[in-house]
């Protein structure tokens, strides 16, 4: 079926709250731009889809994704250049995640048409918010939850899908320390962990809390049988330097495709970098560390783009990780920048230009 973008309404703000945004001093994800793209599910068909001035959206507190959790996101973000062009950095890939989450959740896809002519129209309603400089950018997240009013344990026939924007300085976490989860799981085989489900990130805070209080940021999560192999973080996939050799794990139904993943396995094929993608032992990784072999761990994902991580800590000891001159880490956050931000050759075809 073929959906007419013709039928989408835009209803502007009178005024723009953009004057009272102090853009140098942004906490991540706590601001919103003046629009938001909303469309939804009825009669079996998603239908008018409209961008509307950004604000609370009203729903019965028997709307099932309060009872049963149906609700997927996606995470994205858009970069101007110099000659204010804006740029989205793969979107096809987020389009056609997203829809494979809702698809493991019971929830209907999205139409490609609303997706990519909802999200470029509000995209270009909102460019004053894509600030120009490398590390600025506007963070956007769709998402689909369940409206239906009804609190029977079945898919719901009614949705939203919505997409929000949240302007977004260059990020630095400080130094980061995971622990090598020993106890807690975050997916497991034939579960939800491949989907963007946002149940999946609601499951990670108290056993992240606990690594938290123990002095690490974050939890690298283990295969939920025998904890034995490292999987990806809470919000990023990892790479592991042994050597001049990178290893990551298999994405698998556990483990979310990552955009940036997958682009850095190939920028590192394109600079002959051997990159091994299969699991990683726990075992091998403390063993390179021991014996000074373990060069590097860093994380990969859109909001960080690369995230150093600079130490871990496994059944109660703690490594640290060098400082290294030539990280393959930032080497690859500078490339895909770069990239991103219209700077250098996109040889692959990943950037997309909203026109
Ligand atoms: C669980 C998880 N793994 C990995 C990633 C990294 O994915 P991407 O590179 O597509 O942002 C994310 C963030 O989206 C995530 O939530």
């Amino acid at each position: 079926m073929k959906y007419d973008t013709n039928q989408l309404e835009i209803n502007k703000v009178q005024k723009s709250k953009i004057e009272e945004v102090n853009f140098d001093n942004l906490v991540f994800g706590e601001i919103f731009t003046d629009h938001m793209f909303e469309c939804d599910y009825v009669n079996g068909e998603w239908q008018n889809p409209k961008i509307k001035p950004y604000g609370p959206i009203q729903l019965a507190p028997s709307a099932k994704v309060f009872h049963y959790g149906q609700a997927v996101f996606e995470g994205m973000k858009a970069y101007k250049d110099e000659d204010d062009q804006i740029w989205l950095f793969r979107p096809d890939e987020n389009f056609k995640r997203i829809n494979k989450s809702s698809a493991r959740l019971a929830i209907p896809e999205f139409p490609e048409e609303f997706f990519f002519n909802g999200l470029e129209e509000l995209l270009k309603l909102e460019k004053d918010w894509i600030k120009k400089g490398f590390g600025n950018s506007l963070y956007i997240r769709p998402f689909v939850i369940a409206t239906e009013e009804c609190v029977s344990a079945n898919p719901a026939t009614k949705y939203k899908f919505m997409i929000i924007c949240s302007p977004a300085q260059a990020y630095y976490s400080g130094e980061v320390r995971v622990q090598f989860s020993e106890k807690y799981s975050r997916a497991a085989d034939g579960g939800v962990g491949a989907a963007k489900a946002a149940g999946n990130y609601a499951a990670q805070f108290y056993p992240t809390n606990l690594a938290k209080e123990a002095g690490f940021q974050q939890i690298i999560w283990t295969d939920a049988n025998t904890h034995e192999f490292l999987e990806e973080a809470g919000t990023m996939n990892i790479f592991f330097r042994v050597g001049d050799k990178l290893i990551t794990a298999p994405t698998s139904d556990r483990i979310l495709d990552g955009v940036t993943r997958k682009s850095v396995i190939d920028l590192a094929k394109d600079l002959n970098i051997e990159v091994e993608v299969r699991r990683v032992k726990v075992s091998e990784i403390v063993e390179a560390a021991r014996k000074g072999e373990l060069k590097e761990i860093f994380g990969s994902g859109t909001a960080t783009v690369i995230n150093p991580i600079s130490g871990f800590g496994y059944k109660g000891e703690k490594f640290e990780l060098p400082k290294l001159e030539d990280s393959y880490g930032k080497s690859f956050k500078d490339r895909l920048m770069k990239i991103q931000y219209n700077q250098a050759e996109d040889k692959h075809g990943w950037r997309h230009l909203v026109k």
